[in-house]
């Protein structure tokens, strides 16, 4: 179970910037929104980790534009580091999961809290919970943005957890499309069409 309460999203708004319009269905969380709930982690982490040596490990790449928010929302002294890790195969599935860049700090005897974009089927937040349980920290959590419990393969549940969204192919605020979209201040619905019309065998389907 989550320690905090995720907030739950069903709903996708129409309204979408008219930049996007031709590739986004919907928008399925605002700028405002994500601001104001990362707020609300930023204070509850803070709360639990006050006092402790922290070492926040993020993800990459998607989870740039929340890890940025976040942070400075975290209001006491910590270290953070980047773990490269994606996930590539084709069709809707994730496949397999090959590390692109390994921890630079020592994270033995330390509080470690991973920073990820989204809990999806549950691969890589297992296999990253695994590789760094395996160097011995004091303590280890986990922190998503977004979760599609819907899709989950693995039994895995994030420690905090922003929003639970419903099974849609979602892009933008660090989530990518064929590594586009990441830019976007909202999380947005990609329509069908677009990624139909630009599947390629080597990179990921939807997730
Ligand atoms: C995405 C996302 C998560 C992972 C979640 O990463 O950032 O790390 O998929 O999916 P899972 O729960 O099914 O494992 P991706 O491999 O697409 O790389 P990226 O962060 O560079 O976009």
């Amino acid at each position: 179970m989550p320690l905090s309460k995720p907030r739950l999203v069903q709903t996708v708004q129409h309204r979408v910037p008219p930049l996007h319009r031709a590739d986004l269905a919907g928008v399925l969380v605002s700028e405002t929104d994500l601001q104001k709930r990362i707020a609300v982690m930023g204070r509850a982490i803070s709360k639990d980790y006050a006092g402790k040596d922290v070492l926040v490990v993020s993800l990459l790449s998607g989870t740039v534009l929340f890890l940025a928010d976040l942070l400075r929302r975290m209001s006491f002294p910590l270290r953070v580091d980047f773990l490269g890790v994606s996930s590539y195969g084709a069709g809707t599935e994730s496949g397999d999961l090959v590390f692109t860049k390994d921890l630079r700090l020592d994270v033995r005897g330390v509080h470690v809290l991973v920073v990820d974009d989204i809990l999806d089927t549950g691969k890589t937040l297992r296999a990253v919970t695994g590789k760094i349980a395996a160097l011995r920290p004091a303590s280890l959590r986990t922190c998503v943005l977004l979760d599609k419990r819907e899709r989950r393969i693995e039994s895995i549940e994030a420690d905090y957890v922003g929003f639970r969204i419903p099974n849609l192919f979602v892009v933008g605020y660090g989530l990518d499309f064929a590594e586009r979209y990441r830019n976007l201040p909202f999380v947005g619905v990609l329509r069908p069409e677009v990624f139909e019309a630009n599947a390629r065998p080597e990179r990921k389907g939807p997730r």
